[in-house]
């Protein structure tokens, strides 16, 4: 009986929601923003200082937040902290956020408050019931945006009347840009760590896929270089972004499995990778001369042999170059070669990683019938 890819419930893990128990690569800046914590659990408030995060899409800034937000309740704490993480891209206008805040804490009325008396009743109901706020305004580049940081300088200014801050916030930004383009005495309050999460590498790329094959496939059912070839694409075609790398593994697995495959291949990744939104290759033809295409075609034929490589190796190679000499009676110097498989590479049908090629970005399925069309 076919056992399928996944194991049973496992696909929820590929999930973005899913917090997962471990986050290689992004433990230190968790510990960052827990000693910066620290203090104000022990109960001096005043010693927070306001960190900001900033990386592009999928480089675990959420995440880091959220297993933030699981470490602080399982803490000891002084002091009462109320924790809020609230994403400015649903709340980007200051009056919409701070009904939203406000709401978190108390009951307040339907209408008739502009957003600085509600952020004030925020503020007084803390300090009433000497309690404090820890709000993460995630994505923060939107707020910023629609309010040139007025809301930020609320936040700030709110805590100077009062002897204690009561609210502390963390920032979170796709861009540093959004954070440096506040006025200075706005930017000038942010004087916590700056945190800034890098597009995952290839290696580190790996390791998270790898714990999340763990955790939703069954045992043997994705194979080294599929799991390689995530990285790869994630990493270097996709700019460092980890939601890429679950959509792809969790993509391929319902291909491989549909195909009835024991497991997932190179090849799988690839068709998974052709149906990625935003996933587009041009047709043959119309950029590549004669030769390349032949070439291409000899490739392609060679690969098809071996659905789960996806580095062209030098031995494959050199079987290409004398395949293409015997068949088509052409003699490439290694040099003519090289400038081929470079014109491929800017074709972006071909991709050159650490001065390998790799085969990544059109599945041989594909180029196959694109190449059966040329030759018609
Ligand atoms: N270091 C990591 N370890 C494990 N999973 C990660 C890591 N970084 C990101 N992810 C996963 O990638 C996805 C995108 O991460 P997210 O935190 O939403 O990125 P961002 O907020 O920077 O766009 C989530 O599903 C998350 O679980
Ligand atoms: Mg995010």
């Amino acid at each position: 009986m076919y056992g399928g890819i996944f194991k049973p419930r496992g696909k929820q893990y590929l999930d973005f929601m899913f917090v997962p128990p471990q986050i290689p690569h992004r433990e230190e800046e968790l510990n960052i923003l827990l000693d910066n914590l620290t203090p104000v659990l022990e109960g001096d408030v005043n010693a927070y200082t306001i960190p900001v995060i900033y990386g592009r899409t999928g480089t675990g800034k959420t995440t880091v937040a959220k297993k933030l937000l699981e470490a602080i309740e399982k803490k000891d704490t002084e002091i009462i902290l109320n924790r809020l993480m609230v994403n400015c891209v649903s709340y980007s206008k200051p009056y919409n956020l701070s009904r939203y805040v406000t709401q978190y804490l108390t009951e307040i009325p339907t209408r008739g408050y502009s957003y600085q008396e509600l952020m004030q009743m925020t503020y007084d109901t803390l300090e009433l019931r000497d309690e404090y706020l820890f709000l993460i305004l995630d994505d923060v580049d939107e707020l910023i945006r629609s309010d040139k940081g007025r809301f930020l300088h609320l936040l700030t200014r709110l805590d100077e009347a009062g002897d204690k801050k009561r609210i502390l916030p963390l920032l979170i930004a796709r861009k540093m840009e959004s954070i440096n383009d506040l006025p200075g005495y706005i930017r000038n309050k942010l004087n916590g760590p700056i945190l800034h999460f890098e597009p995952y590498n290839v290696d580190e790329m790996s390791d998270i896929i790898q714990d999340r094959v763990k955790l939703a496939l069954n045992d043997d059912a994705i194979s080294k270089n599929a799991v390689s070839s995530i990285a790869y694409i994630s990493s270097a075609l996709e700019g460092g972004d980890a939601r890429t790398a679950l959509t792809l593994l969790l993509n391929s697995g319902n291909i491989a499995e549909r195909l009835r495959a024991n497991r997932i291949t190179v090849e799988h990744v690839r068709k998974a990778y052709e149906h990625l939104p935003g996933y587009s290759y041009r047709p043959i033809g119309h950029f590549i001369d004669e030769r390349t295409i032949k070439i291409l075609q000899v490739i392609a034929e060679f690969l098809s042999q071996y659905p789960d490589e996806f580095i062209l190796s030098e031995k494959m190679l050199r079987a290409v170059r004398s395949e293409v000499a015997k068949r088509y009676k052409i003699t490439l110097s290694h040099n003519d070669f090289i400038e081929t498989l470079d014109r491929m590479v800017e074709a972006r049908l071909v991709n050159k990683y650490m001065n390998k090629y790799l085969w990544i970005s059109i599945s041989i399925d594909s180029i196959m019938n694109l190449l059966a069309e040329y030759f018609k």
